[in-house]
């Protein structure tokens, strides 16, 4: 480890973030309702232009009204390069109760993006004097933005989470492709006359999680456009869990269950860890550093592996 030791990300657990547009009020309670552990009302590209006045209305009377039980609360607002942002954030923090937990950020390209808001809604809390301080997450969905993942992942203390945003990211970085997370069809090698498909999002998650990592943030996959997919939502995201992303959003309501039963550790793989925690008190009890389990060296590292999935385990549980 550097002599900079690594932040732990927030300690809540974000294995599914359900969203639902903030013109579809029906859709509230339901949210509410969910298995979701973050709720992410939108004022952003689910809206209609013309419905963006009444969504922002929509979104604060129902922040003051439903109950959200558990839920970590969040408002994503419209990009910085719309002229609807500053009113999203003003009437949000002036209006909305302390109930609302978080503030969205899409679009992000810089730091600077994200200072921008910090200052508002700095000043906002000032005057209002609220007492809770509103968290912020970011999408990661330009071109930009990947390239400057690691300084927008340091860009304030409020921030707690990025997520990849697969679909913007794709036209943003000029991708030949309309689908939304998953296999693209033109993704391939070949060898010996047979295609195999790769993953294009690859290197975009491994860099989130990489930055994410590195300033104690949360990293966390976007959306998957085909809901009806559920087998290529779920290869979707056990590939963002193996690479040490903690969840994933759903856009429709089929796909919560799907994300947390990826992103929490399966008693099997918790029931595995410990034992690799166990063997390794076994073999520093006899002044060893590694040993052998199940066949296969373990040492020094393999505890920390393993603990990260034992404290996922703990966590989830504890919440
Ligand atoms: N949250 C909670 N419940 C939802 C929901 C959501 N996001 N989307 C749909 N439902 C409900 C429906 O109201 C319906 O409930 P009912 O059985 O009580 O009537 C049920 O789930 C089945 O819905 P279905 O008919 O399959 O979907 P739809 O055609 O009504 O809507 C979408 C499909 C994709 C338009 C809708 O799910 C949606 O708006 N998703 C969110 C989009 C979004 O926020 N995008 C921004 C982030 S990328
Ligand atoms: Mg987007």
């Amino acid at each position: 480890m550097s002599f900079r030791i690594q932040p732990a990300a927030p300690a809540r657990p974000n294995r599914c973030q359900l969203f639902g547009p903030g013109s579809k009020v029906k859709l509230f309670e339901k949210m509410a309702a969910s298995a979701a552990d973050v709720i992410n009302l939108d004022l952003e590209d689910s809206v209609a232009p013309d419905d963006k006045d009444q969504a922002r209305t929509n979104v604060i009377e129902a922040i003051n009204s439903v109950d959200w039980g558990n839920k970590y609360l969040s408002v994503r607002i419209n990009g910085l390069d719309t002229p609807y942002w500053y009113r999203d954030v003003v009437d949000i923090l002036e209006q909305a109760g302390e109930r609302l937990d978080q503030i969205m950020i899409p679009k992000v390209g810089c730091a600077e993006d994200v200072y921008a808001v910090d200052a508002l809604v700095t000043a906002i809390e000032r005057a209002k004097g609220r007492s809770k301080p509103v968290s912020f997450e970011v999408i990661i969905e330009s071109a930009a933005g990947i390239a400057h993942a690691e300084e927008i992942a340091k860009s304030s203390p409020r921030l707690q989470a990025m997520s990849l945003g697969a679909a913007d990211f794709a036209a943003s970085m000029g991708m030949q492709t309309t689908g939304i997370g998953g296999t693209q069809e033109n993704y391939y090698m070949i060898r010996e006359g047979q295609k195999h498909w790769s993953d294009p999002w690859h290197w975009a998650q491994a860099a989130i999680v990489a930055a994410c990592r590195t300033h104690g943030i949360l990293p966390v996959d976007g959306p998957f456009g085909d809901f009806s997919d559920e087998d290529g939502y779920i290869a979707q995201a056990k590939r963002s869990a193996t690479l040490g992303m903690v969840g994933k959003w759903a856009i429709h309501p089929s796909q919560i269950a799907l994300a947390n039963q990826v992103f929490t550790p399966s008693d099997e793989a918790v029931a595995e860890a410990r034992e690799i925690l166990a063997a390794m008190e076994e073999a520093k009890a006899s002044g060893a550093g590694a040993t052998v389990y199940k066949g296969r060296l373990v040492d020094i590292a393999s505890i920390k592996q393993a603990e990260v999935i034992v404290a996922q385990a703990e966590l989830i549980a504890g919440s």
